[in-house]
């Protein structure tokens, strides 16, 4: 028999209303009050919104007296009875107990969820049980919501989702970065003292988790033409900030017959895109963001949607930075990476909204972007937002065979493991273009969340890949 044939989700009853006849709801208790009139409250919550529904038992009914006195926060129960409209509940409708039944019980003094404000900072020591709260519950589904929005958006535009690898021979972004994977046995290596034979590893050859699905999609644009990725990536980045992961979500569109021109208009549309979709598909979760994270959370993405974004080259904004009184902590150069403060400043204080940087030095970028007539900068662009900075970098993609291969060598990179790579160029190449959005960091700005660790449901940063 199916225990859930006769249950209805709290979201479908906040739907349908009282219309419904009685039926069946199964939830964790948030919280319970007894009334002096011989009433109890329960809040229930089943995940499935994020209201909870008010279940109203009457505690002289035998029946219910003893199961009443067990009901604690966190506690899993089902209940039946008659869907009625609410007396003083914060929903439109509540439901007057009839029958009950605990499912699981919670010991009320074990219990680490309460119903005081908990720090983000301890929700990180029950990443397996922070779902429960409202503000987890929402960015899961907020989550969901983007992801799906993400594929509706290259659906309707016609790119094909290409499932790039996971374990992979190159590093994409050059920097080192990768985290080593192996089936060599590691003490046995340090013991014998001996350097390690890759011929004897698992593929042969040293291979690693893969920092980007780029490579390997720029194979399928310039076969299909418009595709993109969507799949978790990894960087072994010993930097500790509020917008970095060791493990991460990236969304790689690549466009073949396409410039940097095209590439910034792509970027610009999915962004605001997810900003109108986290507004028209979220509405509940989004004003709880407001109220309770960011007070500017729906202002600014109505914003992001409607007004066209700055476009600046690299070079110009060096300039401003560098013209400018703010005192930074990094001192600013031509040639050098800009920091997160610099792109703050330039989205925050200067324009007051999205910026696309364009044509970076190429010493600072990887291999793969086209260098410009001038030599000393690529066709690069990289997406800053208030509060985040780099939210998207991407590039037009260096199609000359004898440029890409000394850049390739300039970079000490090995042009034989790139064959393949080459090969794109050797055979038909084509103008293209593709970028990378941070999943997380699209999270972090679209809910207001200070720190990446709190948009992904469980975070791996260094020293820390727990639960
Ligand atoms: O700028 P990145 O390194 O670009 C690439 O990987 C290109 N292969 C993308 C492409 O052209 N197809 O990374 C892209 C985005 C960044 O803008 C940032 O949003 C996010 O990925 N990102 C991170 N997010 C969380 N934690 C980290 N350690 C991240 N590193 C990059
Ligand atoms: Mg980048």
């Amino acid at each position: 028999m199916s225990i859930r044939k006769n249950r209805l989700k709290i979201s479908e009853i906040l739907q349908k209303g009282t219309t419904v006849p009685a039926t069946q709801v199964m939830g964790w208790v948030r919280t319970k009050r007894e009334s002096k009139a011989g009433l109890a409250f329960v809040e229930i919550n089943d995940g499935s919104c994020f209201e909870n529904l008010q279940l109203v038992l009457t505690m002289a009914d035998a029946g219910l007296t003893d199961i009443i006195s067990q009901l604690y926060p966190g506690t899993s129960l089902q209940a039946a009875g008659k869907l009625v409209t609410s007396q003083g509940g914060r929903q439109a409708v509540e439901m007057q107990v009839e029958s009950i039944e605990i499912l699981g019980s919670a010991d009320p003094h074990a219990y680490p969820i309460g119903k005081q404000k908990m720090s983000y900072e301890y929700l990180r020591e029950y990443t397996h049980l922070r779902p429960r709260t409202n503000t987890f519950g929402a960015l899961a589904r907020l989550r969901d919501m983007m992801a799906q929005s993400i594929h509706e958006f290259f659906h309707q535009r016609g790119f094909i989702w290409v499932h790039t690898p996971i374990i992979t021979a190159n590093d994409c972004e050059g920097a080192g970065k990768a985290f080593q994977v192996t089936t060599l046995d590691l003490a046995k290596l340090a013991a014998s003292g001996k350097a390690p034979d890759f011929e004897k590893d698992f593929f042969g050859e040293p291979v690693n988790l893969t920092v980007s699905g780029q490579l390997e999609g720029e194979a399928y644009a310039l076969s299909l033409g418009d595709i993109y990725t969507f799949g978790p990536t990894f960087r072994a980045e010993n930097s500790n900030t509020s917008r970095h992961l060791a493990e991460f979500w990236m969304v790689e569109p690549e466009m073949a017959f396409a410039d940097l021109e095209d590439d910034m208009e792509l970027a610009e549309a999915f962004l605001k895109h997810l900003c109108r979709a986290a507004l028209e598909k979220c509405p509940r979760e989004m004003e709880f963001f407001r109220e309770r994270v960011e007070p500017n959370a729906i202002a600014r993405l109505e914003e992001i949607a409607s007004k066209p974004f700055v476009r600046l080259s690299y070079t110009e904004a060096v300039e401003r930075l560098k013209s400018s009184d703010e005192k930074f902590q990094y001192p600013v150069e031509w040639g050098s990476d800009l920091q997160s403060e610099h792109e703050r400043w330039l989205t925050e204080k200067v324009f007051q909204g999205p910026v696309i940087l364009t044509d970076y030095p190429k010493a600072i970028k990887a291999f793969y972007m086209k260098v410009n007539d001038d030599n000393r900068t690529v066709r690069a662009m990289d997406v800053l937002v208030p509060h985040i900075g780099e939210i998207i970098g991407g590039a037009q993609r260096e199609d000359r065979l004898d440029v890409l291969t000394s850049r390739i060598q300039e970079m000490g990179l090995s042009p034989e493991s790139l064959k393949w790579y080459l090969d794109l160029r050797r055979f038909g190449g084509v103008p293209h273009a593709g970028f990378g959005l941070g999943f997380e960091r699209l999270i972090q700005f679209v809910s207001g969340m200070g720190n990446i660790r709190d948009v992904i449901p469980f975070p791996r940063t260094p020293g820390h890949a727990g639960i």
